[in-house]
């Protein structure tokens, strides 16, 4: 008997993120001796800064080594809505709020909420591969709405309408975006905030996950501004990204009130609640000084100007300037390779590791990702490797 066969049905549809196979691949190649620069890594390059740190440690050592409450510690919660308040002039109540390991899980959580047979959902592609992933798991069809270069990858408002119907029951967004570092114009998510106003069973959950690196183009707007579809808005945010936290596992999401129930019960149904001395460690990230997350856009940002701009000068790549998050996204069409033989080649060959535009989706063919997490050096480095191949 092959006990595979006798699995759940719904395991075929999960799907992966590749970004972590490259990283896998690029470590083997690394212990063989092989000198890599990773430019795969979707993670600050920084270590989380010390005061947060520090905090942790006395969170261990003042004893808080048992569950908190399922929705995070209290004053976590309401720090989250000051931050809120403080950073958006938006009131949002702490019991909006819940607290979870890891941005990641509010993307399954607002699948699992609104996804089911029948169901349809929307979501960006390219775009992050676990919102495809957790929208197949959950049964709904997932149905892509195209991030296109020439949009400099943000999307119209109008495109998005126009896909929904009678069973499109939620639309995901993610701005700035990962993998095309993409910045939707407060314009076009106005637009779709006033248009949502013809469908009020369509929740919508808006991934803001990189809302402090943006470049200053097209600034972020979180879509909180737009009081007219709050009572079924979902965001997405966390420490990961913000302060150098991905190995902490910290995230949060707020609900709306009448789904938040739901939401905590998954929370208590799947993890109980989130590791105790991190949620310490995030307190002191929202209320300890802000410096290091203002350092670390100016670094992104510095980085990304070097790195589209030689990028350009490489035959056959051509690449926008990114505007947030901290990603390239050249578009390779003219080397007249497929996404996944430029990441095979740059690997492989010369020990550069990318991401294939296609790990982000169907629309990601004819891209491929670089992470600006690395310094300036080994991006220099880098480019000049992929230069002296193309
Ligand atoms: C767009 C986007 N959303 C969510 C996440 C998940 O973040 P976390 O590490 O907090 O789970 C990521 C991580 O790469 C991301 O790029």
């Amino acid at each position: 008997m092959n006990i595979i066969h006798h699995t759940a049905h719904r395991n075929l549809n999960l799907g992966t993120e590749t970004a972590f196979s490259v990283l896998a691949r690029a470590n083997k190649l690394a212990s063989e001796g092989k000198k890599i620069i990773n430019l795969g890594i979707g993670q600050p390059d920084f270590q989380t800064p010390e005061h947060i740190v520090e905090a942790g440690i006395k969170a261990l050592r003042d004893g808080h080594h048992g569950y908190t409450q399922s929705t995070g510690i209290p004053q976590l919660r309401e720090t989250v809505s000051d931050d809120i308040e403080r950073r958006h002039k938006v009131n949002i109540s702490p019991d909006q709020i819940l607290i979870v390991p890891g941005g990641k899980v509010i993307i399954f959580f607002s699948a699992m909420l609104m996804g089911e047979k029948n169901k349809e959902i929307l979501y960006p592609n390219p775009g992050f591969p676990i919102y495809e992933s957790a929208i197949n798991y959950s049964g709904a069809k997932a149905v892509p709405y195209k991030l296109s270069e020439d949009m400099g990858f943000s999307f119209s408002a109008d495109d998005i309408l126009k896909k929904i119907n009678k069973n499109t029951s939620l639309i995901i967004i993610n701005s700035p975006a990962n993998p095309t570092g993409g910045v939707v114009p407060k314009i076009e998510l106005e637009k779709l905030a006033k248009g949502l106003q013809e469908y009020p069973n369509v929740v919508l959950m808006s991934d803001e996950i990189y809302d402090q690196f943006c470049f200053g183009e097209d600034n972020f707007t979180t879509m909180l501004s737009f009081p007219e579809i709050r009572d079924r808005l979902i965001i997405l945010n966390g420490w990961s990204k913000t302060y150098a936290m991905t190995g902490w596992r910290l995230g949060y999401g707020i609900f709306p009130v009448k789904l938040y129930e739901i939401a905590e019960k998954l929370a208590v149904n799947i993890h109980s609640c989130v590791n105790a001395s991190a949620q310490f460690a995030a307190l002191e990230a929202l209320k300890g000084p802000q410096d290091c997350v203002s350092h670390m856009n100016n670094t992104f940002k510095k980085r990304a100007e070097i790195m589209y701009t030689q990028l350009n000068e490489i035959e056959g790549f051509t690449c926008q300037k990114p505007k947030g998050a901290f990603y390239c996204f050249p578009n390779i069409t003219e080397t007249n390779k497929s996404a996944t033989e430029i990441q095979n080649i740059l690997l492989d060959q010369i020990g550069v590791a990318t991401v294939a535009g296609t790990s982000f989706g169907k629309f990601g063919e004819g891209y491929i990702r670089l992470s600006c997490a690395n310094s300036e050096e080994a991006i220099e480095e880098a480019i000049l490797r992929i230069k002296t191949t193309f």
